[in-house]
Formats: structure tokens, C-alpha cells, sequence
């Protein structure tokens, strides 16, 4: 009877999990989160890089007008941070993309342009309360109404009104309401996860989302350095307490982002 722990040339077919050195844990977060830090004056508006000027291409014509509105401040992805956001998207290809907080659509311009260069028939599926945006720290502008039309006319100037889905509503009851119609699609493969910061709100977002994630899906959260991003604390909790509050098994990324640190967490689902 053949050993089913050892293959045929006798090597086992498990490898067993390293025996880690006491002095090799990993270390506290604060330690981790030294760069970049803002140094000198807080910047008022994003700096939208010159190489990104190219007005005959609708969607970076729309995202270079989206940067030099006061409303895209600082809350949206920037210039940088949607950069590598647009690369992993034209990069792992995903068929089903949920993005939670469109907000004046500049994320949602970085994901939607990447599917629609991939040219592989994606959607990307957007929740948002499409609220009244306020005044606020460092946003010298306002939005009372009308923002989902807002929305709704910059991405069709964009060119990618068709690769887009708007879901108005509270976010996580919305995905819930979706969650047989993501299945029927074959599953989520990249969610990015930029809604209520709270803990409460984003770990609901993130839980209506995993029963529908793929194994070998991405979630991308913003903001999860809370010093850096004015306190927002939820998408931190749910990196540091990922495979504990989950149902599946990831594998975890924090990557730093410039001029402002808020940060960005990658989430791979592994099991
Ligand atoms: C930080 S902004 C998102 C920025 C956006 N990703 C960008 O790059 O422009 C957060 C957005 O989430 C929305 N939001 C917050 N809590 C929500 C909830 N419970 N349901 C739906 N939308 C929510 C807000 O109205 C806002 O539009």
C-alpha cells in the first residue's frame, strides 16, 4: 500500500511550515509605517503629472479635470496611488470588479480605463450613497445634490459610462442585494474597498463581499494608516485582523503611497 503522505520518488508531498525564530516575529505596525511622511506643508491640491496629459484620450482628459476640481481632494485616490491601482487591474485582468466608494469617480476612472484596455468585456460594478459631499478638512468645495448624475456625465465623457454599474444606496446592503447575481457572473475578482472608514461600516462592506470573492481574488483597501489618513481606522482593523475576522485565508500587502501616506491594502485570497 502506497504512503500517502511521500510521492512515488519517495519526497513528501507536503513541505513542512517553517520552524520561525523567536527573533525573527514580525514587528508592531508603528514600527512599519515610517515612509514617506509628509514633510513641510500640507499640499492643497493633488499635483496631476505632466506624462498623464494626453487630451485626445477621453479618460485622461476626464481624470486631469477630475485632479484640478478642489472636490477630488484630498479624499480620492491620487495620481499615484491610481496608477498602481490601474496596473494590477491591467495586470491580473479580473472578469467581475466591485469597487465600494465612487465618491466624484476618480478611482473608478482608474479601474474602469484598465478593463476597458484589457478589452475582455469586464464590468465594474460601483457603490456609493452618492450623498451630499461637505466641506471639509483640506476640501474647500462642496457638492450638496446631484452628485450620481455628476458622476454618471464625467464617465461618459470619459468613455466608460458602459463599463460601469452605479449602485446608489448604503453600500453593504446593496452588495448583499447583488450577492446571487455576482455568483451567476463567476464571482468577484478585485474589489476595492474605499467607503465607511469606521470599523463597523467597513468590515460590513468587506463581509458582504467574501462570500462571493474567488479563491485567488484581490481586495484593495485605501486609507489604512490612521495617523496619516485623520483617524479612519477600519480598513486597519480588518488588515491586522484579516484571518481572524474572515471566512477565508489571505495573504496580505501594505503598500506606502505618495505625497500623502494614507496607504493601501492588498488582500489575495489564498483559501
Ligand atoms: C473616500 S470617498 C471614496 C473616494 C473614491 N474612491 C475616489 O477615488 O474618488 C468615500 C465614499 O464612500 C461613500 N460612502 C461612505 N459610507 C457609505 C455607505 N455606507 N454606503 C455607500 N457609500 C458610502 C461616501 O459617500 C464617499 O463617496
Amino acid at each position: 500500500m502506497p504512503n500517502p503522505m511521500v510521492s512515488p520518488d519517495g519526497r513528501p508531498w507536503v513541505i513542512a511550515a517553517p520552524d520561525v525564530p523567536e527573533c525573527k516575529r514580525a514587528i508592531a505596525n508603528p514600527e512599519l509605517a515610517h515612509y514617506p511622511r509628509l514633510r513641510g506643508e500640507h499640499p492643497r491640491r493633488w499635483q496631476y503629472p505632466s506624462y498623464l496629459v494626453n487630451d485626445a484620450v477621453p479618460w485622461l482628459r476626464s481624470l486631469r479635470e477630475l485632479y484640478e476640481n478642489p472636490l477630488a481632494f484630498p479624499a480620492s485616490l491620487s495620481p499615484e496611488a491610481g496608477l498602481m491601482l490601474h496596473g494590477l487591474v491591467r495586470n491580473m485582468r479580473p472578469r467581475v470588479a466591485v469597487e465600494v466608494g465612487t465618491f466624484v469617480s476618480v478611482s473608478t476612472h482608474w479601474i474602469a480605463s484598465a478593463l476597458k484596455e484589457n478589452g475582455e468585456g469586464a464590468t465594474l460594478h460601483c457603490f456609493d450613497d452618492f450623498g451630499p459631499i461637505k466641506r471639509g478638512a483640506w476640501r474647500d468645495a462642496e457638492m450638496l445634490s446631484g452628485r450620481e448624475e455628476w458622476v454618471k456625465d464625467r464617465l461618459d465623457r470619459a468613455g466608460l459610462l458602459s463599463l460601469c454599474r452605479l449602485y446608489p444606496g448604503n453600500s453593504p446592503h446593496k452588495l448583499r442585494e447583488q450577492r446571487d447575481a455576482f455568483h451567476a457572473m463567476g464571482g468577484v475578482d478585485l474589489a476595492f474597498i474605499d467607503g465607511d472608514h469606521g470599523v463597523y461600516g467597513a468590515v460590513q462592506d468587506f463581509w458582504a463581499i467574501e462570500p462571493v470573492l474567488n479563491t485567488g481574488g484581490y481586495v484593495v483597501f485605501h486609507d489604512i494608516f490612521p495617523d496619516q489618513c485623520g483617524g479612519h481606522n477600519g480598513p486597519r482593523e480588518i488588515l491586522d485582523r484579516i484571518n481572524e475576522i474572515s471566512a477565508g485565508l489571505y495573504e496580505k500587502l501594505e503598500l506606502y503611497l505618495s505625497p500623502l501616506n494614507y496607504g493601501m491594502g492588498v488582500l489575495r485570497r489564498v483559501g
